[in-house]
């Protein structure tokens, strides 16, 4: 008898068959997700934040034993948050607000760029579908990101993303100049990055739209003190058209 070679198909109904039974058994295991290797719960390296999950989830029932139902039914956040993504700055948390009360979108170093098909999905959805009636920026002093942007070397991929507040630095570079201590100067990037971005989303046509239609939202900027745990108002407020600052 002739001997096949290694991985050579076998001719023959047998052989087909064979071939269709591994194919499906490989799509079956595929659609079951199963072709993942499957690590015991007791293993893992982020059950503890399972099992967190767990106590939170009964702390939250305790009370009100139909929470999560009536939360699941709907969400009616008034504010739109859009901030760094800095695990030190939990949106909800800083401004003591619970789930459902706070819509959120966090990317490096709060950036909105009008070209950002993410960010503007976000916004789109909070002023059509949830009408809420405030969107604050929200930046935070010791951003990694703009310091970063402030720095001179380069950091891959991200450099692309933190183009804007490279911008910011050039538009501001003589009063920058004028402050001495890095930190101060890192800081007061922070501030004005706030300050542009809230600009920027003054100048989308979603936003504008909104005000068009006479709904009402306003714009705001804060910062975030990652030492005291303290939100400062920028004390600027965009809520008409007339108020938008030219480009
Ligand atoms: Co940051």
């Amino acid at each position: 008898m002739k001997r096949r070679k290694t991985g050579q198909f076998r001719r023959g109904r047998v052989g087909v068959n064979r071939v269709l039974f591994v194919l499906s058994s490989a799509i079956a295991i595929c659609y079951s997700g199963a072709s993942f290797t499957r690590v015991p719960a007791e293993m893992s390296p982020i059950e503890p934040l399972i099992q967190n999950n767990r106590a939170w989830s009964e702390r939250m029932t305790s009370h009100a034993p139909d929470y999560f139902r009536r939360l699941a039914e709907q969400q009616s956040p008034k504010y739109l948050w859009i901030g760094c993504a800095d695990s030190r700055v939990p949106a909800n948390e800083v401004v003591g607000l619970m789930p459902g009360e706070l819509f959120v979108h966090r990317n490096v170093a709060n950036l909105v760029y009008p070209s950002d098909p993410n960010c503007l999905s976000v916004v789109a959805y909070a002023i059509a579908v949830l009408k809420v009636e405030h969107i604050i920026v929200c930046g935070h002093y010791g951003c990694g990101g703009v310091k970063a942007a402030i720095s001179n070397e380069s950091f891959g991929v991200i450099d692309n993303w933190l183009l804007k507040i490279k911008e910011v630095l050039s538009r501001y570079h003589k009063h920058l100049d004028t402050i001495a201590d890095m930190e101060q100067r890192v800081d007061r990037l922070c501030e004005l990055n706030v300050v542009e971005q809230v600009k920027t989303l003054s100048q989308t046509m979603i936003i504008q739209d909104a005000w068009h239609r006479d709904q009402p939202l306003a714009l705001h900027g804060w910062i975030y003190g990652l030492k005291d745990g303290l939100i400062k108002d920028l004390g600027i407020r965009v809520e008409r058209l007339e108020q938008v600052p030219p480009r």
